[in-house]
């Protein structure tokens, strides 16, 4: 791969809890990973993501980190984790960790020497009564009491206090945990709630002085080869957003735009114009998301009456067709595919795993389902446990006879979907997952995009490599371009693109 493989790579993302169980216990974990690396491998994939892999007390599925240099034991060892890296680059896969450096846990060891010394609170936010009336993300008050009477504060969940990053250690710690990871041969981080880091009395989001935090972070990483930053900016401002994406901040930042948008022909098409004009200009790639370990799975998504993402407003229990989600899901899969930039493909996408909506509330653990009161549904149904193999729970996802019922439980309906049933049915979401990022290699990737004229309910463009994409979101079938057809979403009738599908058509001449 090049120096800038990460322009146009396909990343898939490891939520390692829920990957596979390789000791039984019923928690993902990196012997699981490790022993399904030849399929990641057969998959295509140009690298993995892996969601926070450190000791964690779990009161945020592991973005509460109490240490950032070590592995949390349910997963596995550091010395596993530098196996695994050495495993993945045999492969030729690349390996990005995640960072949170807008909050720790309540275990770390300096959030213990704050509490028990109140000398030393000035690495967080203490004080002695609130100093806004700022809400957590996950509801209820962003400001948690301590037993000596003082107050922290805690975007997310009181289980992860917040930074201050006007303390020069804080700055320093960062570094050294980036250098820690880099010298152990990982070759990106994702930053978690990039925005967020500095705060004023009045406001914590996309303060300017966060890019002093990431003009620093782009030299350490500078230091090493080909090592990236790739931010989780949620801001629905583009300009501001690009400022991360400058040449000497972030590398690359996930295109939430992209991932909100309804199935929808004009609203993805805004959103994809948008997106190169933002990118263009300062020579960052775009990415493609569909999904992450935040978002209902687009399978269910895409089978309701509303098919867009809110964070606030994501619901359970809405009237979905999941015949038609799963054929919306086929064809966005090929659409994001070939758009420029990098893609990121999110664990059980490529099975086309639907949202899990009918968890009992006890075995419910995210806190945004908590401290919602239950109004809001969390985000344990698109973290089920994969399905591997085999007719019925725990589907290989933990191995041996003893293996443990999976931390979260898989819907019995799932043997339909297990890697294995997919393997062998040529139309099954996997192998069109496998067969795209094959071509994709070849003729996708980093470049440009030339829109060709159709219908308003079709989406149509070329690609440098000559390669044509075309996706109708309409309801009638349309007729294609000129050109062989690589690969489609679902089967052409009479020749015709039918509503919902995406074709791939080969370069001409
Ligand atoms: C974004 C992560 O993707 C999400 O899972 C987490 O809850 C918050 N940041 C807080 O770390």
């Amino acid at each position: 791969m090049s120096q800038t493989w990460w322009r146009g790579a396909a990343i898939y993302q490891v939520y390692l809890r829920s990957f596979a169980d390789g000791n039984g216990d019923g928690a993902g974990d990196l012997a699981g990973l490790r022993s399904h690396l030849p399929y990641l491998k057969d998959l295509g994939i140009d690298a993995i993501w892996l969601n926070p892999w450190y000791p964690s007390p779990m009161a945020d599925g592991g973005y509460d980190v109490a240490d950032y240099r070590d592995i949390e034991p349910v997963f596995g060892t550091l010395a596993e984790a530098e196996r695994f890296i050495e495993e993945a680059h045999e492969l030729g896969i690349k390996v990005i960790i995640d960072v949170v450096p807008n909050h720790s846990s309540t275990e770390s060891a300096w959030f213990k020497e704050a509490l028990a010394n109140p000398a030393a609170r000035d690495r967080f936010w203490f004080a002695d009564e609130p100093l806004n009336d700022w809400q957590s993300i996950f509801g209820g008050s962003a400001w948690t009491q301590v037993p000596d009477g003082q107050w922290y504060l805690h975007l997310f969940d009181p289980g992860q206090p917040d930074f201050n990053w006007n303390n020069p250690e804080v700055h320093q710690e960062f570094e050294d945990v980036l250098r820690f990871w880099f010298d152990r041969g990982v070759d990106g981080v994702r930053i978690d709630s990039a925005a967020l880091l500095i705060k004023s009395d009045t406001a914590y989001e996309d303060l300017d002085e966060v890019h002093d935090v990431y003009r620093r972070w782009r030299e350490v990483a500078d230091e090493y080869d080909e090592r990236i930053l790739i931010g989780e900016v949620w801001l629905p401002d583009q300009e501001r957003f690009a400022r991360y994406l400058r040449p000497d901040e972030l590398h690359t930042a996930f295109n939430f735009d992209f991932l909100s948008c309804a199935w929808d022909p004009a609203d993805l098409r805004r959103s994809i114009d948008l997106t190169l004009a933002t990118h263009t200009p300062i020579g960052a790639p775009p990415t493609w998301v569909l999904a992450n370990h935040d978002v209902t799975r687009p399978v269910t998504r895409y089978g309701r009456a509303d098919t867009s993402f809110a964070h606030g407003g994501a619901l359970h229990g809405t009237p979905t067709d999941l015949e038609l989600g799963y054929r919306r899901a086929r064809a966005a899969a090929l659409l994001a595919m070939a758009l420029p930039g990098s893609v990121y493909v999110y664990q059980g996408e490529e099975l086309g795993l639907p949202e899990v909506e009918d968890l009992p509330d006890e075995v419910r653990q995210d806190p945004m389902h908590a401290r919602s009161g239950g109004t809001n549904p969390g985000r344990d149904g698109c973290r089920i446990p994969l399905p591997w193999s085999g007719d019925e729970p725990p589907f290989g996802f933990g191995t041996g006879p003893g293996a443990a019922t999976p931390w979260l439980p898989q819907p019995e309906s799932w043997r339909k979907l297990t890697a294995e049933a997919q393997r062998t049915d040529l139309g099954s979401m996997l192998n069109l997952y496998r067969t795209a990022l094959r071509i994709r290699r070849e003729l996708l990737g980093d470049g440009t995009l030339t829109w060709l004229p159709s219908g308003e309910k079709v989406l149509a463009f070329t690609r440098d490599s000559g390669l044509t994409c075309v996706t109708n979101l309409g309801a009638e079938p349309v007729p294609l371009p000129a050109g062989e057809v690589l690969l489609a979403s679902g089967p052409l009738v009479d020749g015709l693109l039918p509503s919902d599908t995406t074709a791939w058509l080969s370069p001409q001449g």
